[in-house]
């Protein structure tokens, strides 16, 4: 994160705190206090997918990663209330130009209290050491840890329905001949499922599934993978073995 636009950035902050009434001391409202656990929740299914943020355990590398772009500015003095106002702006008036890599943030992807909910969250959990704890430790559910086995000629291997750049399964087990491989992504980040040299489903969101036809060989493994730019790399990828 260059240094320049984050100072920026921070110039606006007081003036921006008032205008979002997020703060008690702008205002004679008492502001609604903020669900951390449901931004949480927000953050991994409408967020995380290009932004890495540690706490969230999220690894999308589209857009800045969150816990450095506000390390300096806490570091300055800037309080955790500051990092809020500004990550709030940014979720209703992102960029309006791509950046380096041609990519946008799309505005409003969560409004009105989701807004201020995943704003509190990412707010709370950037650039802190350590795991979150209590409820927001359970708010979300670790991907990736289950074994898809085929059946009846299908082996099905869905993406995380909460938007983790994962799979429910980082393991399969297929059975030799033909199958059809199929991965259900009810979560809205686009995902396919491919394997090279077999096939290459298309690309679905928002309950669509992503399949194909093929021939599987005794006693290979395999390796399925998302190629969406970044989601291999963040983990959306398993193995799958012929037996
Ligand atoms: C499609 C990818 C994408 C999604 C989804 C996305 N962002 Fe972004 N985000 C970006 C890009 C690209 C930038 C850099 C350009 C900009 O500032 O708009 C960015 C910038 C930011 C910044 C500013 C960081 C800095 O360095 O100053 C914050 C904060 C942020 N995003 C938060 C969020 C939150 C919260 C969500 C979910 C509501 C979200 N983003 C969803 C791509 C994304």
């Amino acid at each position: 994160m260059p240094r320049t636009r984050l100072l920026g950035r921070a110039t606006t902050m007081a003036a921006l705190l008032c205008a979002v009434p997020l703060v008690a001391a702008c205002g004679g409202v008492k502001p609604q206090q903020a669900n951390v656990v449901a931004g949480k929740q927000l953050f991994v299914a409408k967020c995380g997918s290009c932004h890495q943020l540690d706490r969230a355990g999220t690894k999308g590398n589209q857009g800045p990663n969150l816990d450095a772009a506000f390390q300096q500015s806490l570091k300055d003095g800037f309080g955790r209330g500051a990092v809020e106002g500004v990550v709030y702006k940014q979720i209703l008036y992102p960029n309006r130009l791509p950046n380096v890599a041609g990519v946008k943030m799309p505005a409003k992807l969560v409004s009105g209290e989701d807004a201020r909910d995943v704003a509190a969250y990412v707010a709370s959990a950037t650039a802190k050491p350590g795991k979150d704890t209590g409820l927001l430790a359970t708010a979300v559910k670790a991907a990736g840890g289950g074994t898809a086995v085929e059946k009846n000629g299908t082996l099905t291997i869905p993406a995380d329905p909460g938007g983790q750049l994962a799979f429910v399964a980082s393991k399969a087990i297929g059975q030799p001949g033909p199958v059809t491989i199929a991965m259900p992504n009810k979560s809205g980040t686009q995902h396919d499922i491919v394997i090279d040299g077999l096939g290459k489903g298309a690309v679905v969101a928002n309950g669509g599934t992503s399949s194909f036809k093929a021939t599987l060989e005794a006693g290979k493994t395999y390796t399925y993978y998302c190629s969406i730019p970044g989601h291999r790399q963040a983990g959306m990828q398993g193995t799958l073995t012929v037996k």
